[in-house]
């Protein structure tokens, strides 16, 4: 283990509104930088908890265990410390802010990266004079990134997720990505509401972006996703805790026989959730119910309960 591994240590986590419901019930797991981890698992069963607990959302409540990134306790840390260190999610749930441009929500974020874990109060990363990032940088990197991502320029005007397709939310997810370069990121269902063009295309961005320097997390129920990320590691997720891991040949048994088999094996029959029982038959190998969340799932654009827009600026890193 290197001190710049992410280290997940016997981890539990309960949402704040139910501290005595833990959804998380263990997870073990170590994911080293230029690795590519994937997490798979029926609806219900912890995956955005995960996400949510490692990036420090306010609604949910870790009781015990260790999460080390970079050396630094992590769990002791906000979410926006967590993103200066190169921590990066990119939601299931996209939030909208309107009157917030993307243009200048993606220019805090990056100012604020840049300006570190404790920033220089002498620094005003808004101000290009004084640390920020100058216009002419920011516009080059911005065009650049989009091409990479096939993204219409035009996006850069408007209102942050206002408005937009669930395909365009997700790829502007892909865009902050982009732009931040983090060290490790975490992707909640990247996959889902992408058409089978966007997803390849986005897929290809994040390719693009691997590096022996970026960790990643792909969090997805279904495997298709897989088929142009490949994974270093597959692991499943049930009943909150990491049941079984494997290579890439776990994510095609999973799209073959969907998730009942592997709970079974583990003693966890009654945890398929709310899903049909075959996922494979839901939703065609490599093809994406377009614009669909799949059952059970909360519509794209909606936001679970309880969410605050002010954490998508925060752990995207925006300056606050
Ligand atoms: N804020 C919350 N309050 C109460 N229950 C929650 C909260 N967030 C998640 N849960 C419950 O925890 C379980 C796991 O949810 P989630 O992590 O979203 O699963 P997944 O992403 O794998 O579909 C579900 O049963 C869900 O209803
Ligand atoms: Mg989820």
């Amino acid at each position: 283990m290197s001190d710049q591994d992410l280290v997940i240590r016997d981890l539990h986590v309960a949402p704040a509104a139910k501290p005595d419901h833990e959804i998380l019930k263990g997870i073990d797991l170590t994911v080293r930088k230029g690795e590519v981890h994937a997490i798979m698992g029926p609806n219900g069963s912890g995956k955005t908890t995960l996400a949510y607990a490692l990036m420090g959302h306010p609604s949910y409540i870790v009781k015990s265990g260790q999460v080390l990134w970079q050396g630094h306790n992590l769990l002791a840390l906000s979410a926006d410390k967590r993103a200066r260190l190169g921590l990066f999610l990119a939601f299931q749930y996209p939030m909208a802010i309107p009157g917030l441009s993307v243009a200048s929500f993606l220019r805090s974020a990056i100012n604020a990266r840049r300006a570190g874990l404790n920033p220089d109060p002498s620094i005003d990363p808004t101000d290009a004079f004084k640390g920020g990032i100058p216009m002419g940088e920011f516009r080059k990197l911005v065009k650049a990134k989009m091409a990479l991502l096939k993204m219409d320029e035009s996006i850069a005007a408007r209102y942050v997720n206002e408005g937009f397709s669930g395909g365009e939310k997700k790829r502007l997810e892909m865009l902050q990505m982009a732009v931040l370069e983090p060290e490790m990121a975490i992707l909640d269902e990247t996959d889902s509401g992408l058409d089978i063009d966007a997803l390849r295309i986005v897929a290809e961005g994040v390719n693009a972006m691997l590096s022996p320097n970026m960790g990643v997390l792909v969090i997805t129920h279904y495997q298709r996703l897989l088929n142009y990320i490949t994974p270093d590691a597959v692991h499943v997720l049930a009943a909150g805790r990491i049941v079984t891991s494997g290579g890439k040949e776990l994510a095609l048994r999973l799209e073959e026989e969907g998730y009942a088999p592997i709970l079974a094996e583990n003693g966890l029959e009654g945890e398929i959730g709310d899903e049909a029982t075959d996922p494979a038959g839901e939703a065609p190998a490599g093809e994406a119910p377009a614009g669909e969340a799949p059952a059970g799932e909360a519509p794209a654009g909606e936001a679970p309960a309880g969410e605050a827009p002010e954490l998508a600026e925060a752990a995207t890193g925006a300056a606050r």
